[in-house]
């Protein structure tokens, strides 16, 4: 089986991993969090300039860890869209360069295709076709993965994605970024029927009911927003803070397993397999789990650490293209944009 080396460096993670065959040899991440926390959100210069920093000294520990040499490496992959261009170029020149130097196969990797095979690190018998549920800072989406490296997306956000919305509540609430794991800590102390909140359905033109797999989040963001200040207001020295996240949470929890399940029973597909940062949550495990089971279908999460970006979900979906003997060429460059559609054209 293949041995592919992955560099990651779409947004604010430099990752570098070294994978065979759905194992994971090495998966060394220099996360920018700190550098960024305080200006709560990613400063794109910033970032571009840390993964320079990074970059080889990532790549050089990967190695490393995994006790292989560079002629045990078959391939070299980088994500190559979508993320910040800036931060992209530094992870995919480096990759490159070392494909020529050493004379390996390069392949560009969408960062999406990335967290949708996440899932493959738990789970070895996990194959299209299957639903993703793509939830991370930048998207929540339903992806219909038809067979490898052909996806139809067939539910997207309307306004802010599932991450984000985590993000901005944890503003809301004097939290610090990014709001996600903090949120999830307090609401375990939380009442999640606590607060009444909207779930944010989008309508279908003429009346026609609801839009089964789009999901709106600025509309629970505002009710946060309202419910906050109103709750100030009352009683300016006690915020029910971890009764509002819990609350908060589990209608994200409730909105998002509703939309998968609807999606699987519609195409008639048994397993729902959840990518990206926000697949950490544990309310949306244990509610997607259990609803899940009520109508036979299985679900896969990532283990926690390849929730968030990584290099070894990078490598994982390269080694798929790889094994169907697929390979980009060296000229192919970086975009901010690509739909997962469009993953075919990375490579000949
Ligand atoms: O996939 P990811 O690392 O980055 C993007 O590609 O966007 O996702 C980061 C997002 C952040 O918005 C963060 O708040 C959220 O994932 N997140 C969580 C949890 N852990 C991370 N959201 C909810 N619950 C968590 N436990
Ligand atoms: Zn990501």
């Amino acid at each position: 089986m293949a041995c592919i080396l992955a560099v990651e460096s779409s947004c604010d993670e430099t990752s570098v991993a070294i994978v065979t065959n759905r194992n994971v040899l090495s998966n060394v991440v220099a996360s920018q969090i700190k550098l960024h926390e305080q200006y709560g959100g990613v400063v794109p210069e910033l970032a571009s300039r840390q993964h320079l920093e990074m970059v080889n000294p990532c790549i050089d520990k990967a190695l490393e860890e995994s006790g292989l040499l560079w002629k045990d490496i078959d391939a070299i992959a980088a994500t190559v869209t979508p993320g910040l261009v800036g931060s992209l170029l530094v992870g995919v020149t480096a990759a490159k360069t070392l494909a020529m130097v050493h004379n390996k196969p390069f392949l560009g990797v969408h960062h999406l295709e990335g967290h949708i095979y996440a899932s493959y690190l738990s789970e070895p018998s996990l194959k299209p076709p299957f639903i993703c549920l793509l939830v991370s800072g930048g998207h929540t989406s339903l992806i219909h993965v038809q067979d490898s490296g052909i996806y139809k997306t067939i539910g997207s956000t309307r306004d802010d994605a599932a991450g984000e919305a985590f993000d901005k509540v944890a503003r809301l609430l004097d939290l610090p970024y990014p709001g996600g794991p903090i949120i999830d800590k307090l609401a375990k102390n939380g009442n999640p029927q606590g607060f009444k909140l909207p779930e944010g359905r989008i309508s279908l033109p003429n009346k026609q009911g609801f839009h089964p797999y789009d999901s709106s989040f600025s509309g629970l963001k505002t009710a946060m927003l309202r419910l906050i200040t109103r709750l100030k207001e009352e009683n300016p020295d006690f915020l029910p803070v971890e009764d509002l996240c819990a609350s908060f949470q589990a209608t994200v929890a409730k909105a998002l397993t509703k939309r998968a399940i609807r999606a699987c029973l519609d195409l008639n597909v048994t397993t729902i397999a959840v990518g990206g940062g926000v697949a950490a949550n544990s309310c949306l495990r244990e509610n997607l789990q259990s609803e899940a089971a009520k109508h036979n279908l299985k679900v896969y999460f990532p283990p926690l650490k390849f929730c968030t970006d990584n290099a070894a979900m990078i490598a994982c979906a390269a080694q798929e293209h790889f094994r169907l003997g697929r390979k980009s060429s060296l000229s192919i460059g970086t975009t901010s944009r690509m739909k997962l559609e469009q993953v075919p054209q990375l490579y000949n």
